[in-house]
């Protein structure tokens, strides 16, 4: 039986099939490993069963033990991985596509509202029991019949895209390339990403975080929104530049923001916590048990696609 260093602690589910399939090394205590710790635990190791909460970056790819011929991350996004490294070392990175795609849609449009709806301060106020209702009192912002800017038109800005649509949303979308006509379903694209902002009275972030994606809304590019816009991000958190963000909330040109992913997370730019339109969650955008269940089938799928049937993993991405 080949050999698999499994780095974080799967559910049970995917361990009792991982187990049928694979000489495992399980981390049943959910060790934080370090590099060092990766590097000897995978010494005999044929595959590495990856998380986002574990770097691999040029160095650590460079000291992999020969044997290594895959690693098989639990995630659609891969920016934990240097993937040209483990190109040049012969070595199979893979994802977790499609099975978190509607868990992570949801979860914008949660955020979206949550930021847009005040649920911060209303979840404050109701515990305090300091509250009166009057008509003015903790007033959000509508999604009804909004323009929708979705940054990132890939599975997952597709299905924001859809539900909005059932809030009579006008969806407009920057992706690299524009999308055919049967998958915009009516979204109008802009090429440039002002332009997409220009049209954004919501923003939904979804594209996958990269060196070409960092910082994209940044002190220049945020003018370009109309006054008080809502912007949500469920990608990854060095999209936005903090500073500048933070700035656009106080001055009121964006009016609430809700974040589920941060640069270097757990941690959060600490200037963030002084704010009251912010409505945050801890990257939980795959979190529920189906889709978690699916991504580790997804995950056992493409190492048992290499190293037990000697085929192309499904979701090969180097
Ligand atoms: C989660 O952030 C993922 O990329 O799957």
């Amino acid at each position: 039986m080949k050999k698999i260093l499994v780095t974080r602690k799967l559910l049970k589910e995917n361990d009792e099939r991982i187990k049928n399939l694979f000489d495992v090394k399980l981390n049943e205590k959910d060790q934080l490993y370090s590099s060092e710790e990766i590097l000897e635990l995978s010494k005999d190791c044929d595959g590495i069963l990856a998380f986002t909460t574990t770097p691999f970056n040029k160095d650590m790819i460079m000291n992999l033990p020969d044997s290594v011929k895959i690693i098989s991350n639990y995630a659609v996004g891969y920016g934990n991985i240097d993937v040209e490294a483990a190109q040049k070392r012969g070595i199979v990175v893979t994802n977790t596509p499609e099975v978190l795609t509607d868990a992570t849609a949801d979860i914008s449009i949660l955020l979206l509202l949550g930021a847009s709806r005040r649920a911060y301060e209303g979840r404050k106020a109701a515990e305090k029991e300091n509250w009166l209702w009057s008509s003015d009192y903790l007033i959000g912002k509508q999604m009804t019949g909004k323009k929708l800017g979705i940054l990132g038109m890939g599975r997952i800005g597709r299905a924001v895209a859809k539900r909005a649509r059932a809030f009579d949303m006008e969806i407009h979308y920057h992706n690299r390339n524009q999308l055919s006509s049967d998958l915009e379903e009516g979204a109008i694209y802009h090429k440039d990403i002002n332009d997409l902002f220009r049209n954004s009275e919501f923003l939904s972030i979804n594209c996958p975080g990269s060196k070409d994606t960092e910082n994209l809304l940044n002190e220049e590019t945020i003018k370009n929104f109309p006054d008080r816009v809502v912007i949500a991000n469920a990608a990854r958190g060095e999209v936005i530049d903090d500073d500048a963000m933070i700035k656009a909330m106080k001055s009121g040109k964006v009016f609430a923001l809700g974040l589920d992913v941060y640069r270097g997370e757990p941690k959060i730019n600490k200037k963030y916590l002084d704010l009251d339109n912010l409505f945050l969650l801890p990257h939980l955008g795959s979190a529920t048990k189906k889709t978690r269940i699916a991504m580790g089938d997804r995950a056992i799928d493409n190492l048992d696609a290499l190293l037990n049937q000697n085929q192309v993993p499904k979701d090969k991405v180097n």
